[in-house]
Order: C-alpha cells, then structure tokens, then sequence
C-alpha cells in the first residue's frame, strides 16, 4: 500500500464529484487516491468509475450512517448537494448537517464544501426587489447552502467553503440553450442585461478542487470563489455565433419576465440572475479567474468550452 491520501467525493458520478474524481486519476503522482461516493455501485457511471481506478462505495446524504461509513479512513471529503433532484431547501439543510456531522465524527482531515451565497446577507426579506420564495428564502438553491456553512464552523470539522458559478453546461442539460425566436433566429434568453455572470466549465470545478485539496492547510476555513471566465450574456451570444457559425443573439429579459416563464424553479433562478446582476462586482469580485486558474492550470474560458462541447448543444 503506498501512502496516497484518500478524498471521499460526493456526487462521483455528477458534474462536479465526477471532474473530481476524474482530476485525482489523472495525476497518479500527485499523492491522492480517489473514493467515489455513489447510491448504486452497480450503475454503468459508478462501474466507468471503478474502471478508471477510483474506489467506489455506497452511500446516501440522506442517510447519516452510510455516509460514515463512506468517509471512513478517508483524509478528505468533497460534499455537494443535489438542489434539483428535490427543490427543498430544507431537504438540503438537513443533508449538510448529516455530511457534516459524518466528517465529524470519522475525523476527516479536509472537507471542500461546495456552497453558495447566502443572498438574504444583500437582500433582506424585507427588500421587495425581488420576492421571498418558500417563505423564507430569496434564493431557496443558494442560502440554503450560504446558510450552512456555519454548521461545518461551529461543529469544528476543518472546512474550505468553495462558492461555485453557473455551469456553462447549462447550455446543454438545463435546457438553458440556444432556442429560435419567431423569425428562426437562435438567441439565449438571460434576465442579465447588461451585466457580467461568472461561469465555469462543470469539469473545471472538480479540477479546482483537487487544486485545494493539493495546497491543504492554507485553505482550511477560507472561502475560495471560482470561476473561468465573467462574461456579458451579449458576450456568449458572440461566442456562440463564433462557434457554432450561425447567428445567436442575446435576449436580455427582465427578472419579473423571467421568473413568470413557468417551468420549475423559475422563480428562484430568476431571483438567482437578479441577485448577480444588482451585485455584480461583488459576486464577481468574489470569483477571481486568477485564483482559480491557480488551482487549475487547466481551467477553460468560455470560447474553449465552446470549442469542446458545442456540438452537445441542442439547437431547437
Ligand atoms: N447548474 C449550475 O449552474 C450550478 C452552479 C453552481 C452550483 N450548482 C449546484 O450543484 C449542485 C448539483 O451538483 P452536480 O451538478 O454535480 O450534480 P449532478 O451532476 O446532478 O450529480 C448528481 C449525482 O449525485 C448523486 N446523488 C444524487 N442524490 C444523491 C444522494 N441523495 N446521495 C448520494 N448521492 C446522490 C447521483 O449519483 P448516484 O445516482 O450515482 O448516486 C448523481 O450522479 C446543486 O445543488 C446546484 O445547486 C449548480
């Protein structure tokens, strides 16, 4: 046995636990061995996991005692939570404290804890710029998550606090791609105006986890924002055009126009967009491309994620 460190990932066989997963197998030499959490081990992802090398074992958030067990012997934990598998805030709270309290009591050494802005510290409840959602949140996916960060602080579990940014995946799975207006022309449709949203290609945020997770110590109890690129939602409707060598244009909405659009969760990614584009330094501020380019060499700007996926967008 060599004396590599094992990280237990959540959501192995997800966007962001799988380019974790996927960066610790790249780097043989880099000390780390890879844990792929998975609820099935049976699955065709869980089965390419343990293909590639990883270990892959069971475990469910929702179930504290698998999660224990998972983490066991392990030096660090990678947790992430699953917003749109069930919408409920409270569902994702209550799971924060569960990883939290497993990496508690298996002593783990490092846990990445990919969270979000708690937006309720910018836009109070009682700020009617935007409405209050569930009855008590303004951005139910993100301050849930801002929210329990604590839990990981006052329970003493040594914690990195890593605020991710629009995957620009999105554009492929989240039905958020390219969609032709009446006269057939292909445009993006984003409440942004004008304004600059941070994103990131999925993979890269695994590949900067790892970054973390390779420098240790230092970022224990910081918070680290990461991003590849904060382009203007005129900018990716250039670089779609650019890419995909036919016209996209960029459909700024408002917030109100797009939190009426219907589908599940609109309210709240409507709110999400507002919130980014009313405090658009800060949030940008607080996802600096440089830190995260020092994390992950690798890290890709929107023109190549383009390069490399744009043929996975589906063009209705
Ligand atoms: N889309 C964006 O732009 C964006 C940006 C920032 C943050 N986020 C956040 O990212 C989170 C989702 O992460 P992701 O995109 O990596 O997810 P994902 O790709 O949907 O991955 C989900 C994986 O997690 C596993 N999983 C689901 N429920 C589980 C459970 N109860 N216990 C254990 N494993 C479970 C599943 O694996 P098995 O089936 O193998 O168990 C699944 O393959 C959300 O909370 C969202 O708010 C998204």
């Amino acid at each position: 046995m060599s004396d590599k460190k094992t990280i237990a990932v959540v959501g192995a066989t997800g966007a962001q636990g799988g380019g974790l997963v996927r960066a610790i197998l790249a780097d043989p030499s880099g000390g780390f061995r890879a844990r792929a959490i998975t609820r099935d081990v049976n699955s065709d992802k869980a089965k390419e996991l343990a293909k590639l090398g990883a270990e892959v074992v069971a475990a469910d958030i929702d179930d504290e005692a698998s999660l224990a067990r998972a983490l066991a012997g392990a030096h660090g934990a990678y947790f992430v939570t699953f917003f749109w598998a069930h919408f409920s805030p409270d569902k994702e709270k209550a799971e924060i404290r569960s990883m939290a309290r497993a990496a508690k009591a298996a002593g783990t050494k490092h846990v990445i804890w990919s969270t979000l802005e708690d937006t309720r510290q910018w836009v109070p409840l009682s700020d009617n710029r935007m409405p209050t959602l569930m009855g008590e949140y303004k951005v139910p996916h993100f301050d849930a998550k801002g929210e329990s960060n604590k839990v990981f602080t006052e329970m003493g579990v040594p914690t990195t606090f890593m605020n991710t940014s629009f995957y620009w995946d999105n554009f492929i799975y989240f039905g958020m791609g390219p969609k032709k207006g009446p006269d057939g022309t292909l445009a993006i449709t984003l409440p942004m105006g004008d304004k600059k949203l941070p994103g990131i290609a999925a993979e890269d945020i695994g590949k900067c986890a790892y970054g973390i997770f390779k420098k240790g110590a230092e970022y224990i109890g910081k918070t680290v924002g990461i991003a590849g690129e904060h382009p203007t939602g005129a900018q990716m409707a250039a670089a779609m055009t650019n890419a995909l060598g036919k016209e996209v244009r960029y459909n700024a909405v408002t917030p109100e126009a797009f939190r009426g659009f219907g589908f599940p969760g609109a309210e709240d990614l409507g709110n999400m967009f507002q919130f980014k584009a009313d405090f658009e330094e800060m949030f940008c501020g607080a996802r600096s491309l440089a830190v995260s380019r020092a994390l992950n060499p690798e890290l890709m700007t929107f023109a190549q994620w383009l390069a490399k996926y744009k043929d996975r967008i589906p063009l209705e």
